[in-house]
Protein backbone atom coordinates (compact mmCIF):
# COMPACT_ATOMS: atom_id res chain seq x y z
CA UNK A 1 0.00 0.00 0.00
CA UNK A 2 2.73 2.73 0.87
CA UNK A 3 5.08 1.81 -2.28
CA UNK A 4 1.60 2.01 -4.27
CA UNK A 5 1.12 5.99 -2.97
CA UNK A 6 4.97 6.72 -3.26
CA UNK A 7 4.90 5.22 -7.05
CA UNK A 8 1.75 7.28 -7.66
CA UNK A 9 3.43 10.41 -6.12
CA UNK A 10 6.08 10.27 -8.05
CA UNK A 11 4.37 9.66 -11.03
CA UNK A 12 2.35 12.65 -10.01
CA UNK A 13 5.66 14.56 -10.23
CA UNK A 14 6.89 13.25 -12.71
CA UNK A 15 3.86 14.25 -14.61
CA UNK A 16 3.89 17.84 -13.20
CA UNK A 17 7.67 17.92 -14.01
CA UNK A 18 6.74 17.32 -17.34
CA UNK A 19 4.22 19.62 -18.17
CA UNK A 20 6.18 22.35 -16.21
CA UNK A 21 9.29 22.93 -18.21
CA UNK A 22 11.85 25.48 -17.43
CA UNK A 23 13.32 27.08 -20.50
CA UNK A 24 16.87 29.37 -20.59
CA UNK A 25 16.07 31.76 -22.53
CA UNK A 26 18.21 32.73 -25.99
CA UNK A 27 20.09 36.09 -24.96
CA UNK A 28 22.41 37.36 -27.42
CA UNK A 29 25.99 38.16 -26.04
CA UNK A 30 24.93 36.78 -22.68
CA UNK A 31 23.69 33.45 -22.99
CA UNK A 32 26.90 32.27 -25.13
CA UNK A 33 27.44 28.33 -24.89
CA UNK A 34 29.83 29.02 -21.75
CA UNK A 35 26.75 30.52 -19.72
CA UNK A 36 24.31 27.92 -20.59
CA UNK A 37 26.82 24.74 -19.80
CA UNK A 38 26.86 27.07 -16.32
CA UNK A 39 23.66 27.27 -15.71
CA UNK A 40 22.20 24.15 -17.34
CA UNK A 41 24.93 22.43 -14.51
CA UNK A 42 23.35 24.40 -11.82
CA UNK A 43 20.52 23.29 -12.34
CA UNK A 44 16.76 23.36 -12.91
CA UNK A 45 16.62 23.78 -16.89
CA UNK A 46 14.64 21.55 -19.07
CA UNK A 47 16.20 23.08 -22.58
CA UNK A 48 17.90 25.49 -23.45
CA UNK A 49 18.59 28.19 -26.65
CA UNK A 50 21.28 28.66 -28.56
CA UNK A 51 21.95 32.88 -29.44
CA UNK A 52 20.64 33.27 -33.18
CA UNK A 53 22.36 32.62 -35.96
CA UNK A 54 21.76 34.95 -38.60
CA UNK A 55 20.82 33.70 -41.94
CA UNK A 56 21.03 36.59 -45.00
CA UNK A 57 22.34 34.87 -48.25
CA UNK A 58 24.92 32.28 -47.98
CA UNK A 59 24.50 28.50 -46.44
CA UNK A 60 26.64 28.72 -43.21
CA UNK A 61 29.63 26.39 -42.72
CA UNK A 62 30.26 23.39 -40.30
CA UNK A 63 32.82 26.16 -38.14
CA UNK A 64 30.18 28.63 -38.24
CA UNK A 65 27.71 26.27 -36.95
CA UNK A 66 29.65 25.30 -34.35
CA UNK A 67 30.94 28.22 -33.51
CA UNK A 68 27.30 29.29 -32.42
CA UNK A 69 26.00 25.96 -31.53
CA UNK A 70 29.04 23.72 -29.84
CA UNK A 71 26.14 21.63 -28.74
CA UNK A 72 25.65 19.95 -32.01
CA UNK A 73 28.49 18.38 -31.62
CA UNK A 74 27.73 16.66 -27.96
CA UNK A 75 24.08 15.49 -29.24
CA UNK A 76 22.20 19.11 -29.22
CA UNK A 77 23.59 18.92 -25.27
CA UNK A 78 25.20 20.96 -23.06
CA UNK A 79 27.60 19.37 -21.16
CA UNK A 80 25.58 18.91 -18.23
CA UNK A 81 23.11 17.19 -20.80
CA UNK A 82 20.26 19.78 -21.17
CA UNK A 83 19.09 19.76 -24.68
CA UNK A 84 19.76 22.61 -26.51
CA UNK A 85 17.83 24.47 -29.67
CA UNK A 86 19.27 26.42 -32.64
CA UNK A 87 17.64 29.28 -32.91
CA UNK A 88 17.59 31.18 -36.51
CA UNK A 89 16.73 34.74 -37.36
CA UNK A 90 16.05 35.94 -40.96
CA UNK A 91 13.13 36.18 -43.24
CA UNK A 92 14.52 34.39 -46.47
CA UNK A 93 12.30 31.65 -46.46
CA UNK A 94 14.46 29.49 -48.50
CA UNK A 95 17.61 30.49 -47.07
CA UNK A 96 16.80 29.60 -43.69
CA UNK A 97 14.86 26.32 -44.81
CA UNK A 98 18.78 25.78 -46.46
CA UNK A 99 20.71 26.60 -43.48
CA UNK A 100 18.07 24.86 -41.37
CA UNK A 101 18.93 21.89 -43.10
CA UNK A 102 22.46 22.16 -42.80
CA UNK A 103 21.80 22.21 -39.01
CA UNK A 104 19.95 19.30 -39.12
CA UNK A 105 22.59 17.81 -40.75
CA UNK A 106 25.18 18.81 -38.68
CA UNK A 107 22.57 16.92 -35.97
CA UNK A 108 20.39 19.46 -34.75
CA UNK A 109 16.98 18.24 -33.97
CA UNK A 110 15.49 20.88 -32.99
CA UNK A 111 14.81 24.68 -34.85
CA UNK A 112 13.36 27.60 -33.13
CA UNK A 113 12.58 30.33 -35.23
CA UNK A 114 13.24 34.36 -34.18
CA UNK A 115 10.81 36.83 -34.26
CA UNK A 116 11.55 38.89 -31.44
CA UNK A 117 15.00 40.79 -31.47
CA UNK A 118 14.65 44.39 -31.43
CA UNK A 119 17.86 45.05 -32.86
CA UNK A 120 17.64 47.96 -35.61
CA UNK A 121 20.28 46.36 -37.56
CA UNK A 122 18.51 42.90 -37.46
CA UNK A 123 15.21 44.55 -38.17
CA UNK A 124 16.95 46.78 -41.22
CA UNK A 125 17.71 43.86 -42.54
CA UNK A 126 13.83 41.90 -42.19
CA UNK A 127 15.00 39.72 -39.52
CA UNK A 128 13.47 39.03 -35.73
CA UNK A 129 10.43 41.38 -34.32
CA UNK A 130 9.70 43.66 -37.41
CA UNK A 131 8.49 40.81 -39.53
CA UNK A 132 5.27 40.69 -36.91
CA UNK A 133 4.16 43.64 -39.06
CA UNK A 134 3.65 41.09 -41.54
CA UNK A 135 1.91 37.67 -40.70
CA UNK A 136 1.27 36.59 -43.88
CA UNK A 137 5.25 36.65 -44.12
CA UNK A 138 5.38 35.09 -40.65
CA UNK A 139 3.36 32.01 -42.22
CA UNK A 140 5.36 31.74 -45.26
CA UNK A 141 8.31 31.48 -42.96
CA UNK A 142 7.25 28.84 -40.99
CA UNK A 143 5.48 27.06 -43.62
CA UNK A 144 8.04 26.52 -45.64
CA UNK A 145 10.38 25.78 -42.76
CA UNK A 146 7.85 22.96 -41.61
CA UNK A 147 7.62 22.13 -45.45
CA UNK A 148 11.34 21.01 -45.73
CA UNK A 149 12.59 19.87 -42.54
CA UNK A 150 12.51 15.70 -41.82
CA UNK A 151 9.14 15.23 -39.88
CA UNK A 152 11.27 14.36 -36.87
CA UNK A 153 13.01 17.88 -36.61
CA UNK A 154 10.38 20.04 -34.11
CA UNK A 155 9.79 23.43 -35.40
CA UNK A 156 9.44 26.23 -32.70
CA UNK A 157 9.21 29.91 -32.69
CA UNK A 158 9.33 32.82 -30.44
CA UNK A 159 7.62 36.03 -30.75
CA UNK A 160 6.72 39.65 -29.31
CA UNK A 161 3.27 40.62 -28.49
CA UNK A 162 4.13 43.41 -31.88
CA UNK A 163 6.09 45.74 -33.09
CA UNK A 164 4.72 48.77 -32.52
CA UNK A 165 1.43 47.69 -30.66
CA UNK A 166 -0.28 44.40 -29.87
CA UNK A 167 -2.93 44.26 -32.55
CA UNK A 168 -1.89 41.59 -34.94
CA UNK A 169 -0.01 39.32 -31.58
CA UNK A 170 -3.39 36.87 -32.26
CA UNK A 171 -3.17 36.84 -36.17
CA UNK A 172 1.37 36.57 -35.71
CA UNK A 173 0.47 33.74 -32.70
CA UNK A 174 -2.48 31.84 -35.33
CA UNK A 175 0.11 32.40 -38.42
CA UNK A 176 2.70 30.40 -36.62
CA UNK A 177 0.51 27.90 -35.11
CA UNK A 178 -0.88 27.43 -38.90
CA UNK A 179 2.27 26.91 -40.18
CA UNK A 180 2.92 23.93 -38.74
CA UNK A 181 5.23 25.50 -35.30
CA UNK A 182 4.59 22.74 -32.48
CA UNK A 183 5.42 25.48 -29.87
CA UNK A 184 5.54 28.84 -29.46
CA UNK A 185 7.44 31.31 -26.69
CA UNK A 186 5.70 34.69 -25.89
CA UNK A 187 7.94 37.41 -24.81
CA UNK A 188 4.80 39.80 -23.32
CA UNK A 189 5.99 42.97 -24.58
CA UNK A 190 5.67 44.55 -28.18
CA UNK A 191 9.36 45.86 -29.85
CA UNK A 192 8.98 49.17 -29.01
CA UNK A 193 7.90 48.37 -25.29
CA UNK A 194 11.92 46.89 -25.14
CA UNK A 195 12.39 45.41 -21.87
CA UNK A 196 10.47 47.66 -20.34
CA UNK A 197 8.44 46.51 -17.31
CA UNK A 198 5.62 45.11 -16.85
CA UNK A 199 5.68 42.11 -18.86
CA UNK A 200 2.06 41.80 -19.89
CA UNK A 201 1.44 37.88 -18.94
CA UNK A 202 -2.26 38.48 -19.68
CA UNK A 203 -1.71 38.26 -23.04
CA UNK A 204 0.26 35.26 -23.24
CA UNK A 205 -3.00 33.85 -21.89
CA UNK A 206 -4.77 35.46 -24.54
CA UNK A 207 -2.77 33.82 -27.05
CA UNK A 208 -2.57 30.21 -25.22
CA UNK A 209 -6.90 30.70 -25.49
CA UNK A 210 -6.93 31.78 -29.15
CA UNK A 211 -3.99 28.59 -30.59
CA UNK A 212 -4.05 25.10 -29.64
CA UNK A 213 -0.25 24.76 -29.48
CA UNK A 214 1.66 24.77 -26.22
CA UNK A 215 2.65 28.53 -25.26
CA UNK A 216 5.82 29.14 -23.38
CA UNK A 217 5.52 32.71 -21.35
CA UNK A 218 8.26 34.56 -20.67
CA UNK A 219 9.31 38.26 -19.10
CA UNK A 220 10.11 39.38 -16.09
CA UNK A 221 10.36 36.71 -13.82
CA UNK A 222 13.31 37.32 -11.49
CA UNK A 223 12.27 35.71 -8.33
CA UNK A 224 10.60 32.51 -7.18
CA UNK A 225 7.23 34.33 -6.17
CA UNK A 226 8.12 35.87 -10.02
CA UNK A 227 7.33 32.32 -11.21
CA UNK A 228 4.39 31.91 -9.34
CA UNK A 229 2.45 35.02 -10.78
CA UNK A 230 3.19 34.53 -14.05
CA UNK A 231 2.51 30.66 -14.00
CA UNK A 232 -1.07 32.01 -12.50
CA UNK A 233 -1.50 35.24 -14.93
CA UNK A 234 -0.70 33.03 -18.24
CA UNK A 235 -1.72 29.86 -17.34
CA UNK A 236 0.89 28.49 -18.72
CA UNK A 237 2.93 25.60 -17.44
CA UNK A 238 6.34 26.00 -19.48
CA UNK A 239 8.19 29.37 -18.27
CA UNK A 240 11.19 30.81 -19.99
CA UNK A 241 13.74 32.37 -18.02
CA UNK A 242 16.15 35.06 -19.14
CA UNK A 243 17.79 37.69 -17.44
CA UNK A 244 16.39 36.25 -14.17
CA UNK A 245 18.23 33.19 -14.77
CA UNK A 246 22.01 35.44 -15.41
CA UNK A 247 21.54 37.79 -12.51
CA UNK A 248 20.04 35.09 -10.10
CA UNK A 249 22.14 32.03 -11.26
CA UNK A 250 20.06 29.51 -8.98
CA UNK A 251 16.58 30.72 -9.97
CA UNK A 252 15.85 27.47 -12.08
CA UNK A 253 17.01 25.31 -9.23
CA UNK A 254 15.06 26.97 -6.83
CA UNK A 255 11.35 26.71 -8.87
CA UNK A 256 12.55 23.50 -9.27
CA UNK A 257 12.58 22.54 -5.43
CA UNK A 258 9.36 24.25 -5.15
CA UNK A 259 8.03 22.59 -7.95
CA UNK A 260 9.37 19.21 -5.99
CA UNK A 261 7.77 20.09 -3.05
CA UNK A 262 11.66 20.01 -0.91
CA UNK A 263 12.80 23.56 0.66
CA UNK A 264 13.40 26.07 -1.47
CA UNK A 265 17.01 27.11 -0.58
CA UNK A 266 18.87 29.52 -2.28
CA UNK A 267 21.94 30.06 -2.95
CA UNK A 268 24.22 32.61 -1.63
CA UNK A 269 26.98 34.46 -2.81
CA UNK A 270 30.27 33.67 -0.84
CA UNK A 271 29.17 30.22 -0.13
CA UNK A 272 28.06 28.87 -4.11
CA UNK A 273 27.92 31.75 -6.37
CA UNK A 274 31.48 32.59 -6.07
CA UNK A 275 32.49 29.33 -7.03
CA UNK A 276 30.25 29.55 -10.00
CA UNK A 277 32.20 32.68 -10.88
CA UNK A 278 35.60 30.93 -10.31
CA UNK A 279 34.22 27.80 -12.93
CA UNK A 280 32.65 30.90 -15.02
CA UNK A 281 35.97 32.17 -15.82
CA UNK A 282 38.05 29.04 -16.31
CA UNK A 283 35.52 28.30 -19.00
CA UNK A 284 35.53 31.47 -20.64
CA UNK A 285 39.69 31.28 -20.27
CA UNK A 286 39.12 27.32 -22.09
CA UNK A 287 37.41 29.05 -24.89
CA UNK A 288 39.23 31.98 -25.71
CA UNK A 289 42.85 32.48 -24.48
CA UNK A 290 42.91 36.47 -24.77
CA UNK A 291 42.25 38.49 -21.65
CA UNK A 292 39.59 40.53 -23.36
CA UNK A 293 36.59 38.23 -23.44
CA UNK A 294 37.02 36.50 -19.52
CA UNK A 295 37.35 40.08 -18.54
CA UNK A 296 34.11 41.12 -20.71
CA UNK A 297 32.38 38.51 -19.79
CA UNK A 298 32.86 38.68 -15.82
CA UNK A 299 32.39 42.25 -15.38
CA UNK A 300 29.29 42.27 -17.29
CA UNK A 301 27.84 39.11 -15.44
CA UNK A 302 29.03 40.68 -12.03
CA UNK A 303 27.17 44.19 -12.90
CA UNK A 304 24.29 42.02 -14.01
CA UNK A 305 24.31 40.50 -10.14
CA UNK A 306 24.58 43.86 -8.69
CA UNK A 307 20.96 44.29 -7.44
CA UNK A 308 20.64 41.09 -5.96
CA UNK A 309 23.62 40.53 -4.24
CA UNK A 310 25.62 43.08 -2.10
CA UNK A 311 28.58 40.82 -2.77
CA UNK A 312 28.17 41.41 -5.99
CA UNK A 313 28.91 45.38 -5.69
CA UNK A 314 31.87 44.60 -3.85
CA UNK A 315 33.10 42.31 -5.74
CA UNK A 316 32.70 44.27 -8.78
CA UNK A 317 34.25 47.53 -7.64
CA UNK A 318 37.59 45.64 -6.68
CA UNK A 319 38.30 44.04 -10.38
CA UNK A 320 36.68 47.28 -12.10
CA UNK A 321 39.94 48.76 -13.19
CA UNK A 322 41.57 45.47 -13.71
CA UNK A 323 41.94 44.27 -17.55
CA UNK A 324 44.52 41.24 -16.93
CA UNK A 325 42.34 37.91 -16.05
CA UNK A 326 45.56 36.75 -14.28
CA UNK A 327 45.37 39.48 -11.87
CA UNK A 328 41.29 38.64 -10.98
CA UNK A 329 41.69 35.12 -10.02
CA UNK A 330 43.71 35.73 -7.29
CA UNK A 331 40.92 38.17 -6.03
CA UNK A 332 38.10 35.83 -6.59
CA UNK A 333 40.27 33.37 -4.81
CA UNK A 334 40.80 35.61 -1.73
CA UNK A 335 36.91 36.71 -1.69
CA UNK A 336 36.29 32.89 -1.29
CA UNK A 337 38.36 32.49 1.28
C1 LIG B 1 21.08 40.54 -23.87
C2 LIG B 1 19.84 39.92 -24.44
C3 LIG B 1 19.91 39.22 -25.65
C4 LIG B 1 18.78 38.61 -26.19
N1 LIG B 1 18.88 37.87 -27.34
C5 LIG B 1 17.80 37.21 -27.82
C6 LIG B 1 17.90 36.34 -28.95
O1 LIG B 1 18.95 36.14 -29.52
N2 LIG B 1 16.77 35.73 -29.38
C7 LIG B 1 15.56 35.90 -28.76
O2 LIG B 1 14.57 35.31 -29.18
N3 LIG B 1 15.45 36.69 -27.67
C8 LIG B 1 16.52 37.33 -27.19
N4 LIG B 1 16.42 38.08 -26.07
C9 LIG B 1 15.13 38.15 -25.36
C10 LIG B 1 15.07 37.08 -24.27
O3 LIG B 1 15.12 35.79 -24.82
C11 LIG B 1 13.78 37.23 -23.44
O4 LIG B 1 12.70 37.07 -24.31
C12 LIG B 1 13.70 38.59 -22.77
O5 LIG B 1 14.92 38.93 -22.14
C13 LIG B 1 12.56 38.63 -21.76
O6 LIG B 1 12.78 37.68 -20.74
P1 LIG B 1 13.38 38.11 -19.30
O7 LIG B 1 12.55 39.27 -18.82
O8 LIG B 1 13.23 36.88 -18.49
O9 LIG B 1 14.79 38.54 -19.52
C14 LIG B 1 17.53 38.72 -25.52
C15 LIG B 1 17.48 39.41 -24.31
C16 LIG B 1 18.60 40.00 -23.77
C17 LIG B 1 18.50 40.72 -22.43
Amino acid sequence: MQNTKNTSKNNEIIENNEKSKLLLAPMQGLCDDVMRNLLTQIGGFDECVSEFVRITHTVHSKSTWLRHVPELANHNLTPAGVPCVVQILGSDAEMMSVNALEAVRLGANKIDINFGCPAPTVNKHKGGAVLLQEPELVYHIVKTLRFRLPENVDLTAKMRLGYENTDLALANAQAIADGGASLLTVHARTKVQGYEPPAHWAWVKKIQQHIDIPVVANGDVFTLADYQAIVQESGCQQIMLGRGAVIRPDLARQIKQFQQNVPVQAATFNDEIIVWIQQFVDLCCAKESNNKYPVARLKQWLAMMKPAYPEAVVLFERIRTIKEIEQIKPILHDFRA
